[in-house]
């Protein structure tokens, strides 16, 4: 939102970073939905873990501020995240496809206004390849869930889910394929859901 359209508005647009590790879809989505006028957030920072993630050319695309951080030293890398959200006026943090786990000193400071998106109805099937334990599992149904982060992995309280089912046809790609379509209607409705 332009400093014009504030003051005309009087409306702000909470400032959110995006963590990637890799294809950066959702975060494309994200950006997407933060740009249409009933988005309660702007996207002004992305930080991803890797070089390789693909999604930082988003940050190009959209012009958005893109920091690479080695997590090699991961206190330093955590020290250098908050001084980055301080300087940028980050009040709100969505990872999406990150793979790390932030400390619970992290989230701390943070207040908890973090949230993750993950392909599974959880609490079942934390961590990876959700989507190929559930097909193992001849499972009937898969899913995905928006939560809030903690420093257990995908254990934070649920904001929203959203069930799909299963085709007899369907392998580990082609689930993850219809996953990730639900992906991108469920972040934004559950960070409308937030902020409401
Ligand atoms: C998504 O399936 C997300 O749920 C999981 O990692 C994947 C990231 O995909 N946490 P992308 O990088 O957003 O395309």
């Amino acid at each position: 939102m332009s400093n014009l359209m504030e003051k005309l508005t009087g409306l702000k647009k909470i400032k959110t970073a995006v963590f990637i590790s890799g294809k950066g879809s959702n975060l494309k989505n994200l950006i997407k939905f933060s740009k249409i006028k009933k988005s309660p957030i702007s996207i002004d920072l992305i930080i991803s873990n890797t070089n390789k993630a693909k999604g930082l050319k988003y940050g190009n695309l959209f012009k958005i501020k893109k920091k690479i951080i080695n997590f090699k030293n991961f206190k330093s890398a955590e020290k250098d995240i908050l001084t980055l959200t301080v300087n940028k006026k980050i009040n709100f943090i969505c990872l999406a496809g990150f793979m790390k786990i932030l400390s619970k000193n992290f989230i701390k400071k943070f207040n908890g206004k973090i949230v993750n998106i993950h392909p599974s109805l959880l609490p079942k099937y934390k961590g990876l390849n959700t989507h190929e334990k559930a097909i193992i599992n001849k499972d009937k149904f898969a899913g995905c869930t928006v939560h809030y982060v903690t420093a257990q992995l995908d254990s934070g309280k649920i904001i929203l889910q959203k069930k799909i089912k299963i085709a007899t046809k369907d392998d580990s790609n082609s689930l993850a394929q219809k996953v990730l379509k639900q992906e991108y209607k469920l972040y934004p409705a559950a960070i409308l859901k937030i902020f409401s």
